[in-house]
């Protein structure tokens, strides 16, 4: 059975009937409007990985006794191409997606892959849909890698039959207006996202299919996000789909900034999130620290004064400011915004003039 598939043989067929391109970034809701061509890529346990397609952007027929559609054996990613002011478009560190789709295929018995060889697939879509993204300096391309198990039976089993397939959609700025749209949380202990020996810490559907109905809920209560906790301690964990970053002063009177550490198994790697404390730590101005923090310490901090920032971190957003929090009967105000976000800033800033090459680092842009 071949183990990997080769980019090498990648065939293309081309869309005779292409869309109408976006002209520009407005008016771009997220995940709704989707690139002429997809690419799949077929596993069977008795020959391995098929032959990589690039093809037009088409419905896929499934079985209904699918594995995917009963046991919800899926996986997927979500990364971002940029394109250059000198036209060239690039790929935000797409080896770390690699490497978490990866490990989300294992733990999600589905089939290993080379990581290379994907990326290059990948990057052979993203050329041939390149004039997908507008000229604008707010927009890019949102990578959607997938993989789905199509074992066609019912039994609770792996796949022998599994689908890998990428679709792409041009995106604007998350906030519309330009600036940072703060969002307002709540807190509560009784919904968990992840636990201890779950599967938080991969990225596949399963994981966030039981968010939406409390999500649903809060939002009826007027909040926009809930802020994930876990655990009698009311750990911290994640903020909707996003990690979660605080810039505080800690109890030692150190300028800190903390995010939950993703050993636990809690947590989900972000690539943002790892962005970030990279850029914190070569910056070496205050602590970085990954550890876990209990609502009763963000508490406290607030109440004495202590707290300057609180932001989500992801790919769809980068950097998300908060700037509130209901908890039990208090709703504890985060002065994100009042204190001007210039951390939440200066990151977002930094990203974006690595994303659309006004800076260059090693790495991190992929052509
Ligand atoms: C992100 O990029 O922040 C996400 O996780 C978004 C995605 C699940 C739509």
């Amino acid at each position: 059975a071949a183990s990997t598939f080769k980019a090498s043989d990648l065939t293309v067929e081309i869309n005779q009937s292409p869309a109408v391109k976006p002209e520009s970034a407005d008016n771009l809701p997220f995940g709704a409007v989707f690139t002429d061509h997809m690419l799949e890529i077929d596993w069977t346990a008795e020959n391995g990985w098929g032959t990589p397609e690039i093809k037009p952007f088409q419905n896929l027929s499934l079985h209904p006794a699918a594995s995917c559609l009963h046991y919800a054996i899926e996986l997927f990613e979500g990364m971002k191409a940029y394109k250059r002011h000198d036209g060239k478009v690039v790929m935000f560190r797409p080896d770390r997606n690699m490497a978490r789709m990866h490990s989300s295929a294992v733990r999600s018995a589905l089939p290993e892959f080379d990581q290379e060889e994907m990326q290059k697939c990948i990057q052979k879509l993203v050329d041939l849909e390149r004039d997908w993204i507008p000229d604008s300096k707010v927009a890019s391309l949102y990578i959607r890698p997938t993989m789905i198990g199509t074992e066609p039976t019912l039994g609770v089993s792996p796949p022998k039959f599994a689908k890998c397939f990428v679709i792409l959609c041009p995106v604007g700025p998350y906030f519309a207006t330009g600036g940072f749209n703060p969002v307002s949380l709540v807190a509560d202990p009784s919904v968990v996202r992840a636990w201890d020996g779950g599967s938080g810490n991969f990225k596949m559907g399963a994981n966030y299919a039981p968010t939406i109905h409390p999500h649903m809920e809060a939002m009826k209560k007027g909040h926009q996000q809930i802020l994930w906790l876990y655990g009698d301690e009311h750990y911290i964990t994640e903020v909707g789909t996003m990690n979660l970053l605080i810039y505080w002063t800690n109890e030692n009177g150190e300028e800190e900034l903390v995010t939950p550490p993703i050993e636990q198994g809690v947590i989900l790697p972000g690539v943002t999130r790892d962005s970030l404390l990279t850029l914190a730590r070569e910056w070496n101005e205050f602590k970085v620290t990954e550890r876990a923090v209990t609502m009763k310490e963000l508490v406290d901090a607030l109440d004495q004064g202590r707290v300057k920032e609180v932001f989500g971190a992801g790919t769809a957003c980068v950097v998300c400011p908060v700037n509130k929090v209901t908890y039990g009967d208090r709703v504890l105000e985060i002065p994100t915004m009042d204190n001007g976000a210039p951390l939440a800033t200066r990151f977002l800033n930094t990203l974006n003039d690595i994303q659309y090459g006004n800076s260059s680092r090693d790495g991190w842009q992929v052509i």
